[in-house]
């Protein structure tokens, strides 16, 4: 067998084996500061990311690293509380193995969460912004020999961000009374913020926040048939001048993430609900 389809088997068989393990239909991770929507989780098992074989440690700050396993409006959910990026010097197969774990669980559709910084002068601090594509400046997971019992060689990305799951959001959004942005997600591999004129580049080429995660799990979620939906909380504004006094700093991101959360683990709820 394939080293790295046991690497996947061997996780997905410890958590199927853990006492409140239940089949997940949805799969959710939470970003920087997003990790309250885990205590809204109805939780039969709580499983530390260090007892799971084969997966990464989390150090990212805000980011707690459990797979949660549970119910949610009712559903049956695997949540990961933390995330894996690639600046923490995790490969790309390591940091995107947890997605190929929800598959291997049972999921049909990953919702993922992240803080951004907002490219788009329209945006402000503490608005969420649905995905709607992503331009990438990280390795793409899926380079290397290509496992195809999950999946094709060559994935399209056309439609990589589910439109029927963002038009339910938006409903949900309206009846809530939460204002909504869409846009384009830029990732970046970090862990240095933007420069300014990395900004102005990235807001030149069609970017409206960005960030350093999602978009790798988002491919890999894709490459095996999985259901996307992606929001970004925009946690600060990205300085595109070198005379800004408002100098990015990871503490205020997560204070701005934690606020802006309670609105999107409502939307995120209500897309449990309707589906
Ligand atoms: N840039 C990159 N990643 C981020 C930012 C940012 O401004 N804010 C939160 N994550």
């Amino acid at each position: 067998m394939d080293p790295k389809i046991l690497m996947i088997d061997q996780a997905a068989e410890y958590v199927k084996s853990q006492p409140g393990f239940v089949k997940p239909k949805f799969g959710i991770i939470l970003g920087s500061g997003l990790g309250q929507l885990a205590d809204k989780i109805d939780a039969t098992a709580v499983l530390p990311y260090s007892d799971i074989p084969n997966f990464c440690k989390a150090t990212a700050l805000g980011h707690k690293g459990n797979l949660i396993l549970g119910t949610l409006s009712g559903k049956p959910v695997v949540a990961m509380q933390g995330r894996f990026h690639y600046y923490e010097g995790h490969s790309m197969q390591n940091a995107t193995l947890p997605v190929r774990v929800m598959k291997k669980l049972g999921v049909e559709t990953v919702l993922i969460s992240n803080a951004a910084g907002g490219l788009n002068t329209d945006f402000k601090v503490g608005d969420l912004m649905i995905i709607e594509d992503h331009i990438s400046f990280l390795p793409n997971p899926l380079i290397g020999e290509n496992l195809s019992e999950f999946g094709e060689r060559f994935p399209d990305m056309t439609c990589a961000y589910d439109k029927a799951l963002i038009s339910q959001a938006e409903k949900i959004a309206s009846r809530l009374g939460i204002k909504l942005q869409k846009g384009v997600y830029v990732a970046g591999t970090g862990p240095s913020y933007e420069t300014p004129a990395e900004v102005r580049f990235f807001r030149m080429v069609g970017g409206d926040a960005v960030g350093m995660s999602t978009v790798h799990e988002v491919i890999t979620a894709r490459h095996c048939g999985m259901r996307v939906f992606a929001m970004s909380v925009i946690s600060n504004m990205s300085n595109d001048t070198t005379e800004s006094r408002v100098l990015n700093d990871a503490d205020d991101v997560i204070r701005a993430a934690n606020i802006a959360g309670e609105n999107m683990s409502a939307i995120f709820k209500g897309i449990l609900e309707y589906d």
